[in-house]
């Protein structure tokens, strides 16, 4: 069996970023990338408008403070202003990695990284290339792991973090291909699976993977997630698909317009109107519908996106894939009609706990990207600072672990573990399992959208705990109907809906707790934010395998707490 310095699970920007750092770091090193899909349809390829940098390229005003203090406000004052202070000091450093490595960022007129308004921002510091910016640095991180000789496993899903008296030794996992059960041995594990808003399943933006299989690993080994309860809604996402419609069409100009034909936003957030942060936008629309403002529809209420005005040269240049998917998910041409939008779950804030250089509590074990808690967003991210966090962190986290990889002992993996994983399987196929994952996965989806939306209240939140609870028990009778080895994808998405039902549990117990309105999480029966009692992070471990809930304190610096108004 072949042992690694380090492991990474996840092919997308952070752990590709994470790789590149790693063998730049210290070619010795023997890594590997094991991911679900191939590295280069990770959902980073969804991210359409960019990643934030205070390069005053735009703006020659803009500086690295100003995007630090927009961060934390925009957090609405829960980010840790250590790692929020990282996030925005390293980022134009790595936005000119990329440049330099030939990420085809869209330029100004003298040739220096376009830059975008975005939400929540005090200045347009969002570097694009059109609105296909998570695609394109994704292929660059792609081809610079290719070069370095990074070994790939693709198609391979995580089943478990193996540790020993509290030191991770590696991983175990399923190749699909196969249907072989795999050790991986290494000294560090680094964590980059992604977030897990697909959990609101069909009213969410994600990709069907973003499942968040490395939160519910990390949970079942005992590393604590933080802060799960912050969901973010998009406010731009498809009426039918809920699928992504970049912050950057209102960032070059577009309107939310109402059913009365009102820009509605001059009611909600007068000065940045369009370009408030996204939970504020998201409440705005979600508003406008409740109170009968909304356009109807067999599909939905919605509310209308207005590109029309900005033409048909801006919109095939700098809006290329948001006209091709409205066109082909809407039957619209945004050159000539509004887009018919909703909001739509799209980012976890939340996730496994780590320090400011993605270390768990678990030695050997970090978490990096969406999957992972640094606290930079904390109750709310900032539309750009996503792609961004991959980036920073990815590079962070892939420099310290090569610089510990070669002072750790080495590993050991019992090949007992297999039996027990196919054990686990073959019970899952029995005639005694009956009940249909898809049924289960679409109740959990539709309790998540009902009671732990946009807006929440404490017998909605019950509701959804009472719901989640009894699908958890449901799932203990889930069939896998699919009793082949080769790519068995029944299997993997039984094992896919398990993460997903944890996730679901921390999202509902979380929001319950937190009996205040901050930032992504806004309770009508507690429509204040409550700095005295709940200005902290929510905490989640199992113990005897139920959902323990717990605070820690957030990291200030500093930026006192204030109102935030836009
Ligand atoms: O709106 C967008 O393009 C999404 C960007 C992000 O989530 O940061």
């Amino acid at each position: 069996m072949k042992q690694y310095d380090i492991v990474i699970v996840g092919g997308g920007g952070a752990g590709l970023y994470a790789a590149m750092e790693i063998l730049n770091t210290d070619i010795s090193l023997n890594i590997a990338v094991i991911s679900k899909i191939y590295p280069n349809r990770s959902h980073t390829s969804a991210a359409q408008g960019g990643a934030n940098a205070a390069l005053a390229n735009k703006d020659k005003t803009d500086t690295i403070e100003k995007h630090i203090f927009d961060t934390i406000k925009g957090s609405d004052y829960l980010a840790d202003q250590d790692a929020a202070s990282i996030l925005c000091e390293e980022a134009p450093r790595v936005i000119r990695e990329l440049e330099n490595l030939g990420t085809p960022f869209s330029r100004m007129d003298d040739g220096t990284i376009a830059q975008r308004p975005f939400g929540g921002a005090s200045s347009p510091r969002c570097c694009y290339c059109a609105d296909k910016t998570g695609h394109t640095i994704l292929q660059t991180l792609y081809e610079q792991c290719l070069r370095l000789g990074v070994k790939f496993y693709n198609e391979y899903f995580l089943i478990s973090i193996e540790e020993n008296d509290g030191v991770c030794q590696g991983i175990t996992a399923l190749n699909i291909q196969s249907g072989e059960i795999e050790i991986f041995p290494a000294k560090i594990v680094i964590l980059a699976t992604g977030g897990y808003a697909k959990a609101y399943w069909n009213r969410s933006s994600n990709a069907a993977g973003n499942t968040g299989d490395g939160i519910a690993a990390a949970l079942r080994a005992g590393v604590p997630l933080k802060d799960m309860e912050f969901v973010q809604f998009h406010p731009t996402g498809l009426r039918k698909s809920g699928l992504l419609v970049t912050e950057g069409a209102r960032g070059e100009g577009g309107y939310l317009i109402n059913k009365n034909g009102d820009r509605f936003m001059s009611n909600y957030a007068p000065e940045k109107m369009e370009l408030g942060p996204r939970d504020l936008v998201s409440r705005s629309i979600e508003t406008e519908i409740n109170e009968g403002r909304g356009f109807d529809s067999t599909a939905g209420q919605y509310i209308n996106l207005d590109l029309t005005h900005l033409g048909a040269e801006l919109i095939t240049k700098r809006l290329p894939q948001i006209r091709e998917l409205s066109i082909s998910f809407e039957g619209i041409d945004p050159i000539d009609e509004p887009i018919p939008i909703r909001p739509t779950a799209h980012y976890s804030m939340g996730g496994i706990d780590t320090d400011k250089t993605g270390r768990t509590i678990m030695k050997g074990l970090y978490a990096i990207g969406e999957c992972a808690c640094v606290s930079v967003h904390g109750a709310n991210r900032l539309g750009g600072n996503s792609l961004l966090e991959i980036l920073v962190f990815g590079k962070i986290a892939g420099h310290e672990a090569a610089l510990e990889a070669k002072s750790l002992n080495s590993v050991s993996i019992s090949n007992s573990i297999i039996d027990k994983h196919k054990k686990y399987f073959r019970s899952l196929m029995q005639p005694s399992q009956y009940e249909r994952y898809g049924v289960i996965r679409e109740e959990m989806g539709t309790t998540l959208a009902e009671n732990v939306g946009i807006y929440r209240t404490e017998k909605n939140l019950i509701q959804a705990i009472y719901d989640i609870k009894k699908l958890i028990e449901r799932f203990k009778r889930v069939k896998v109907n699919d009793t082949s080895t080769v790519f068995n994808t029944n299997l993997v998405n039984v094992l896919e809906l398990r993460n997903m039902l944890n996730i679901a549990l921390a999202i509902s117990a979380g929001a319950y707790a937190r009996k205040e309105s901050r930032g992504s999480h806004s309770r009508t029966d507690y429509t204040k934010r409550d700095d005295v009692n709940f200005h902290k992070h929510t905490m989640f471990t199992l113990s005897d395998g139920n959902l323990d809930v717990s605070y820690k304190p957030v990291i200030m610096g500093k930026y006192e707490l204030e109102e935030r108004t836009y």
